[in-house]
């Protein structure tokens, strides 16, 4: 299949509306990370994500709209807590999971009985869904287990050939939005995202971030995902680099880094930092392009960011690219 690059204009927007409605597959950038989508009510549309992606078909997909009636097609009920969280943080970088109505096919939600719904704060993803009228399911658009796409080129080096069109466009995020379900009227993070726990604290106090046990509503959140394409390794500070250093045996020539604010070492010398200044979100915008930046190398050292704020939802990540090590 011969994939078309479109631009943000509105012809170019309705033509990708039109290839959803026939079935077909678009990628399309979110304030996240881009998404390819599929009509979410058209199960052979939503079966050739699971194909072009060489998805796992139990991983449910998020399902994202552009206007709050098309929550209601969705979800067979909207509770006054729900109406909370859309009020304070949609449009954003926040999945909500709640029960589903009939109409969305079981391949979306991959059996479950609940949905997960997204309001992107992206003008490009929300003009995409108006003009075609319909929710659009769409994950991340990589191939299952790399890294999220923030580019449109990573979109084309991923899934080039596989899908009808790629729509153009920035993302500012950098990685994907928070995924939450209210369990017995308590808010539990499913997934850490583009929304802080500390955020949505502020809003529900005794919001719980889920343990592995509780990771069980939330399936196909997997430990090897993300994966770089050369292993990675994590550490703390310059001490515990260096200790692993000595421990692996690995020639700091065969290695890079990623360092959260500086060098730590001068042995390393190809390496990327995250945000001199030390600012969560610059960092966060930066890590999926730094997980892809380095090849030919035979390790790659990633330093973990203070835990708490986006820097969250960050390790999370890398401890997945590096395979819950
Ligand atoms: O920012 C994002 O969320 C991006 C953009 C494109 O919106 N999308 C994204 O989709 O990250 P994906 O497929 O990479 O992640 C979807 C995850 C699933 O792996 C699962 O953890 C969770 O969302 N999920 C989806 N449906 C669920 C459900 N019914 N119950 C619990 N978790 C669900
Ligand atoms: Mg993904």
């Amino acid at each position: 299949m011969k994939t078309k690059y479109l631009t943000q204009s509105d012809s170019d927007l309705r033509a990708a509306a039109e290839l959803l409605r026939l079935g077909q597959l678009v990628a399309f950038p979110t304030e996240t990370v881009f998404g390819l989508g599929a009509c979410c009510y058209n199960e052979q549309a939503v079966a050739r994500i699971f194909e072009a992606k060489e998805r796992p078909l139990f991983d449910p997909l998020i399902v994202h709209i552009s206007t709050l009636e098309m929550a209601l097609e969705l979800w067979t009920e909207i509770n006054g807590n729900m109406l909370r969280l859309m009020e304070r943080f949609w449009p954003g970088p926040l999945t909500i999971v709640a029960g589903k109505k009939d109409v969305v096919p079981d391949l979306v939600t991959a059996g479950l009985d609940t949905v997960a719904v997204r309001f992107p704060d992206h003008q490009v993803a929300r003009r995409l869904i108006g003009f075609a009228g319909f929710p659009v399911a769409a994950p991340s658009a990589n191939r299952f287990g790399h890294v999220s796409p923030t580019r449109s080129e990573h979109v084309r080096d991923e899934l080039s050939g596989r899908i009808a069109a790629i729509v153009e466009g920035e993302t500012k995020i950098g990685l994907e939005s928070t995924v939450v379900r209210f369990v017995e009227n308590r808010l539990l993070v499913l997934r850490p995202g583009g929304i802080t726990v500390e955020e949505l604290k502020s809003e529900f106090p005794d919001t719980l971030l889920a343990d592995e046990f509780q990771q069980k509503y939330s399936p196909g959140h997997s430990t090897r995902h993300y994966a770089p394409e050369i292993p990675l390794i994590l550490f703390s500070d310059a001490a515990d680099l260096k200790r692993l250093i000595r421990l692996t045996g690995i020639s700091p020539q065969d290695a890079a880094a990623i360092y959260f604010r500086e060098a730590l070492i001068p042995e390393i010398d190809k390496f990327l930092i995250l945000s001199h200044a030390g600012d969560l979100s610059e960092a966060a915008a930066g890590l999926f392009p730094a997980l892809r930046h380095f090849k030919g190398k035979v390790c790659l050292f990633a330093q973990k960011v203070p835990e708490h704020g986006l820097g969250l939802a960050i390790n999370d990540r890398l401890r997945r690219a590096a395979g819950g090590k």
